[in-house]
């Protein structure tokens, strides 16, 4: 199972638990921490699968940026807004490359212009973000959504390279995300550079620690390694919150830059540093892949070959990449949502029997809603609750470490 699969799971649940008024499935936020050009903005983009991070070499992130994933269903009116359907499409990575789909019978006058808006590139409109500081636009080009955080960066942080604790708020909507949320934050820096206020560092440090302290944050902490991991900022403000290691995912990054000869073998194999979650190492696009366009599709298959053709890391390729990290993520979400079933079971429990003591109240249930013994809201919460201990049972059977 990966990150993706989860998705139709985790919101048959959710739908579950919104429908019923409880508390919502309260999953854990991932917030990615590490210094200054070490990969964070690219491995986020990994996971959400889309390209829309302003990414490259200095300070490029200067401002929290909380990204809220939304999930919304194809046959949502929200999405269809009256017009045309969409086919759904199996793969989140599908959208990236460009799609053609006039052959495919009517696209309507939305469609057609959205795709010449977009330089030929057809793009689903099933598929937006929208800014808590621009009410009411959808962005549709993931592109347009890049050069509004720039933008946003600049309004708030200045042009000085400063960094601003401000969060920009992002939501994504698609069929393709689970409900989750992920911050991207400031790279940590060591030397203050141009105009940057001299206590820059402890500026991104205590920023920082507002969010990773948080219990239910699973801190992504990289480190790049053509870096010594003594030196890594990220594990060092890890083990502070975090001490024993329990909700940190080491991501090695830049395997691809390493001095020829050395490898980071014994810290994926986890005989260097201690972390119960483990290490995973990661190929993002270079510089260069980011400036000739390179598509994510290409880029995760080009990481899946590193991994599998590199002479110390072939035997372990199944534990390396982006897509061991998905699956990685996937297994802490579910381990999360395991822990947190039996409140949701209990919950479930007491409103059912609410339900039938308000239905008893009514004395004889109109026909209208029902023609059968059982009443249409205690039928509701039989098939949720037979749903709930069936998750249960199917999540109970799936392997989790
Ligand atoms: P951030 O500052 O930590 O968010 O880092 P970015 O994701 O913006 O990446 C900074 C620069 O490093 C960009 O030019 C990326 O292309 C490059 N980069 C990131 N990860 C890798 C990697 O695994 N390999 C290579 N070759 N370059 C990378
Ligand atoms: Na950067
Ligand atoms: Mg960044």
């Amino acid at each position: 199972m990966s990150f993706h699969d989860l998705i139709p799971v985790v919101n048959k649940l959710q739908d579950i638990v919104t429908t019923t008024q409880l508390s919502d499935l309260d999953l854990p936020i991932l917030a990615v921490v590490g210094s200054q050009s070490c990969g964070k903005s690219s491995v986020l983009e990994n996971i959400v699968g889309k390209d829309f991070l302003p990414r490259g070499t200095g300070i490029v992130t200067r401002r929290p940026l909380v990204l809220q994933l939304n999930h919304v269903k194809y046959d949502d009116p929200i999405i269809s807004n009256g017009s045309n359907d969409y086919q759904p499409q199996s793969s989140p990575f599908s959208y990236s490359s460009s799609t053609d789909n006039d052959e495919e019978g009517e696209v309507n006058l939305e469609d057609h212009l959205r795709k010449h808006a977009n330089g030929g590139k057809y793009q689903p409109p099933s598929e937006w973000g929208e800014f808590l500081h621009i009410p009411n636009k959808r962005y549709y080009n993931f592109n347009d959504i890049r050069k509004e955080i720039e933008n946003e960066t600049l309004r708030i942080a200045g042009t000085n390279k400063g960094i601003s604790r401000l969060p920009i708020n992002l939501k994504i909507f698609s069929p393709n995300v689970l409900d989750l949320t992920l911050v991207d934050l400031p790279g940590l820096t060591k030397i203050p550079i141009g105009d940057q206020p001299t206590d820059i560092e402890r500026q991104t440090r205590n920023l920082i620690l507002e969010y990773i302290s948080k219990p239910n944050c699973i801190i992504l902490a990289v480190s790049p390694a053509n870096v010594d991991l003594v030196n890594s900022e990220s594990l060092k403000l890890a083990r502070q919150v975090d001490p024993t290691g329990k909700r940190t995912v080491g991501i090695l990054t830049k395997l691809d830059l390493m001095d020829q000869g050395t490898n980071a073998l014994d810290i994926l194999k986890g005989n260097v540093y201690p972390l119960k979650l483990g290490f995973i190492g990661i190929v993002n696009r270079s510089q260069q892949d980011i400036s000739e366009n390179k598509a994510l599709t290409d880029s995760l298959y080009d990481e899946q070959q590193f991994f599998r053709n590199h002479q110390a890391y072939k035997a372990l390729s199944n534990k390396c990449g982006t897509k061991f990290l998905s699956q990685t993520l996937n297994k802490i979400l579910m381990n999360h949502i395991r822990d947190r079933l039996p409140d949701i079971k209990a919950k479930l429990n007491t409103l059912m029997g609410q339900t039938e003591q308000e239905l008893l109240s009514y004395g004889e249930i109109p026909s209208n809603l029902t023609n059968s013994p059982e009443s249409r809201g205690g039928l509701i919460l039989t098939l949720m609750t037979k749903f709930a201990n069936s998750f249960v049972n199917s999540i109970e059977g799936t392997s989790l470490s």
